[in-house]
């Protein structure tokens, strides 16, 4: 498949390979569920999990059946969680298409997504190393307490900084720092260490940057439903930011952000936080992500595939979708 990240077209032929073991593992005989999975045949995303195990495993080596095996049972478990997300949130675009429930009701989306789980769970356990699997189970349980966690704190306007921190390590770090755990699994210890911080590291500047483009007012270029945090009474790192500096101004802004009606409130409010500097503030603490993933990736030998880590991880920081 092809990339719409340049510095992973080196990547294709995996991703290919990648996409493969993900249809296989899904394949069912039952025309019914077959014809329903064949539809999601172009569902395809920008591969970020895949794309952290295979450029850490070239960085050790050579990628292997084990990686590309790892990889798609990755990018399953992700792609469940965005089926699910966009329930919850009720978006109803995702990369560029409609979304599951929005294609085919909520009741088939919750059990496609339930699917995708459980058949990531059963290509790794097929692998048979208690490790691996064990890794991939309980940090699925952190990705659900993590969406779990956010649900509970909607509406908070006292969320502080470091329990933001905590839910999107939980919902989105977790998944990217096991990708680069698993991309080193044939490492030594400190270099899965290495891979593990970098992909962490990665994966929290990777969602606040994604909190910040649910700013942007141009859902084809993201393709995705934006403005859902918003709408939702999500307290992101940008609007945190902005409470904090709204000073004599935070009360009315905490009831702006509570009251959101209609898609003027929300331009109101977006207005207001981009004025107040809180997603310039938000991308600062990005790039200091970043620079702390690329800190780690010495823990990594030189060459090619750690040139290509180090421009994925300013990738994150720089993209518009
Ligand atoms: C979206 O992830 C959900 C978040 C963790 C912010 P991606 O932006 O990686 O989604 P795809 O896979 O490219 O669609
Ligand atoms: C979702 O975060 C992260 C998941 C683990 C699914 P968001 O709700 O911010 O993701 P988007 O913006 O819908 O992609
Ligand atoms: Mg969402
Ligand atoms: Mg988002």
């Amino acid at each position: 498949m092809t990339t719409k990240i340049d510095i992973l077209a080196g990547l294709a032929s995996h991703f290919a390979t990648v996409e493969d073991e993900m249809a296989r593992a899904l394949a069912t005989d039952e025309p019914r569920v077959a014809e329903l999975l064949a539809q999601l045949g172009g569902f395809h995303g920008k591969m970020l999990r895949p794309a952290l195990v295979l450029l850490v495993a070239q960085t050790l080596g050579e990628v292997s059946g084990d990686h590309l095996r790892l990889a798609a049972a990755l990018e399953m478990i992700h792609t469940a969680t965005l089926i699910h997300d966009d329930m919850i949130d009720e978006g109803d675009t995702r990369r560029g298409m409609p979304t599951a429930h929005v294609r085919h009701g909520t009741a088939v989306a919750v059990l496609l997504g339930d699917y995708f789980y459980t058949h990531a769970f059963d290509l790794v356990a097929r692998m048979d190393r208690t490790w691996v699997t064990t890794r991939l189970t309980g940090t699925t349980n952190v990705v659900c307490r993590g969406e779990l966690q956010q649900m509970c704190a909607r509406r908070d306007l006292d969320l502080g900084e470091d329990e933001y921190e905590r839910i999107i390590h939980a919902k989105t770090a977790a998944l990217c720092e096991l990708a680069g755990e698993l991309g080193a699994v044939a490492g030594t210890p400190a270099q899965r260490q290495a891979a593990a911080e970098y992909g962490r590291c990665c994966g929290m500047a990777f969602q606040i940057v994604d909190d910040c483009l649910d700013f942007s007012t141009d859902p084809e270029k993201v393709g995705k439903t934006l403005a859902t945090d918003i709408e939702r009474g999500r307290l992101t790192l940008p609007i945190i930011r902005a409470l904090r500096r709204a000073g004599a101004g935070r009360d009315e802004l905490g009831r702006q952000l509570l009251g959101v009606a209609n898609s003027n409130d929300v331009a109101l409010i977006r207005k207001r936080i981009v004025e107040l500097g809180g997603i310039a503030e938000a991308l600062t603490a990005a790039r200091a992500y970043v620079a702390r993933a690329k800190t780690s990736l010495g823990g990594l030998p030189a060459g090619d595939g750690r040139n290509r880590l180090a421009e994925l991880a300013d990738f994150i920081v720089s993209r518009e979708f």
